[in-house]
């Protein structure tokens, strides 16, 4: 809003300079203001007085995701396990070096090969992709993950992705606790990954009260939110490569005890920088998917594939993804139709053939916090 005023105002500026086309320029900028003035009636009138938070990345993480105002405090509070981990969700970032798990009261620095060797207990298997294998573990009375490198080609992926995870500790990554050479210690998230959270735990006669629109459109938003986190990272434009299907992708995301998806697996993350004209190819071998971006899939349909002749591409293949994603989340249950409406047209233009004329994960972000406060709004705290 304020860049377009001042476009007004700058160009106004400019015009008189020039005396050139003053008249348009006015009527234009008129026409937008009165736009703007528009839009502003509807934040009152919806009545969510929170415009700021919508623009920018809210690195707080939220409250519980408010059941009380759809009437179910009763039912979450005799769900024991989800009340009283509810707190977690406020957990602050420790300072860059150190962690803190939910029980513990202080940040600890992270741990090395000492502490895991002598005081970490492995107990049984819980997952297992193409570079770790991953168990349930004990530390100091602490549950932990615990993954290990299965087989050691993998050795340069697994390292890239350590180095990944620590530098990109934020509250939409998964919260590293230590490391020693071919092993890797982590938060224990018990909801596992996020196909598995829709899949399974939706599913248990427990949680299924919080099978609804709800839940599902906040993980939405906390998926698109680590996306622009990795797009926007302190290491650069980060691709999230490992993500040919949408069950791909969402077995790259955990889930919070709040019901958040969070950034897990970070071994496919390379860097895209448009100013040095760095662009990226997911792997090097042919991909046959309808799932990913049109610049993914080989261009000479009856040729054989040759990687040297493959273009590459940048992370609006990520933003290609989003809806196919999103639409998985938000599933089918009551109100899930009415979300979609409201997100099909930036969703339509997620799926632009021009990479160029996709929308940002910023852009996005403004679109479905829109949304947020349309339907879902918070308490004002
Ligand atoms: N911290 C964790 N808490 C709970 N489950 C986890 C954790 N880390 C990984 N997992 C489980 O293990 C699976 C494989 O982990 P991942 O890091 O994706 O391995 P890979 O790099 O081999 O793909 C995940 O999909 C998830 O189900
Ligand atoms: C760990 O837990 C066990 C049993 O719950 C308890 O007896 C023990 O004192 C605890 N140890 C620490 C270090 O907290
Ligand atoms: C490790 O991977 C290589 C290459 O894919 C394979 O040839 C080898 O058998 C694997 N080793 C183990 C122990 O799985
Ligand atoms: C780390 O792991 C790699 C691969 O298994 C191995 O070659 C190397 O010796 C290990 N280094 C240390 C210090 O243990
Ligand atoms: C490949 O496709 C082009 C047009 O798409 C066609 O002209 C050409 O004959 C095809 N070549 C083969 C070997 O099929
Ligand atoms: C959706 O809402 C309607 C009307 O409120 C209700 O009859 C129906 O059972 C609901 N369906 C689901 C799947 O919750
Ligand atoms: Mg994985």
């Amino acid at each position: 809003m304020l860049i377009l005023l001042q476009t007004c105002y700058r160009s106004e500026l400019a015009d008189i300079v020039t005396m050139r086309r003053v008249r348009e320029r006015d009527v234009v900028c008129l026409l937008l203001l009165t736009l703007l003035i528009l839009y502003l009636l509807m934040w009152f009138w919806f009545g969510s007085l929170q415009p700021a938070s919508s623009v920018f990345l809210n690195y707080e993480v939220d409250k519980m995701l408010g059941q009380e105002r759809q009437g179910k405090v009763k039912e979450s509070r005799s769900n024991l396990d989800v009340v009283t981990v509810a707190g977690l969700g406020q957990r602050r970032l420790c300072p860059l070096g150190s962690f803190r798990l939910s029980k513990m009261e202080t940040c600890m620095p992270w741990l090395g090969c000492k502490e895991i060797t002598n005081e970490v207990t492995i107990k049984l298997n819980i997952g297992s992709g193409t570079v770790k294998k991953v168990y349930k573990a004990v530390w100091r009375n602490h549950t932990v993950a615990y993954s290990r490198l299965k087989n050691t080609t993998y050795f340069e992926d697994f390292s890239e992705g350590i180095e990944m995870l620590k530098t990109l500790q934020h509250p939409s990554v998964l919260q590293f606790v230590g490391s020693c050479n071919t092993t890797l210690l982590t938060e224990f998230y018990k909801f596992g990954s996020a196909n598995f959270f829709i899949k399974k735990v939706l599913k248990l006669y427990s949680y299924r009260k919080f099978d609804n629109v709800r839940t599902r459109f906040n993980m939405a938003l906390s998926y698109l939110e680590a996306i622009h986190s990795l797009h926007n990272s302190p290491v650069g434009t980060r691709v999230m490569c490992d993500s040919n299907s949408v069950h791909k992708s969402l077995t790259q995301f955990l889930v919070t005890q709040d019901f958040k998806l969070v950034l897990s697996d970070l071994d496919a993350t390379p860097e895209v920088n448009h100013e040095a004209n760095l662009f990226i190819k997911c792997g090097s071998r042919r991909i046959v998917s309808d799932f990913v971006a049109p610049e993914q899939l080989w261009p000479f349909e009856n040729e054989t594939f040759d990687d040297s002749r493959m273009p590459s591409y940048d992370e609006k293949t990520d933003i290609w993804k989003i809806p196919g994603v999103v639409d998985y989340l938000l599933g089918k249950v009551n109100g899930s139709e009415v979300i979609r409406l409201h997100l099909f047209k930036v969703h339509q233009q997620c799926h632009n053939r021009d990479p160029r004329q996709r929308p940002t994960t910023k852009v996005l972000l403004e679109e479905y916090n829109r949304v947020k406060n349309m339907f879902f709004p918070e308490h004002i705290t």
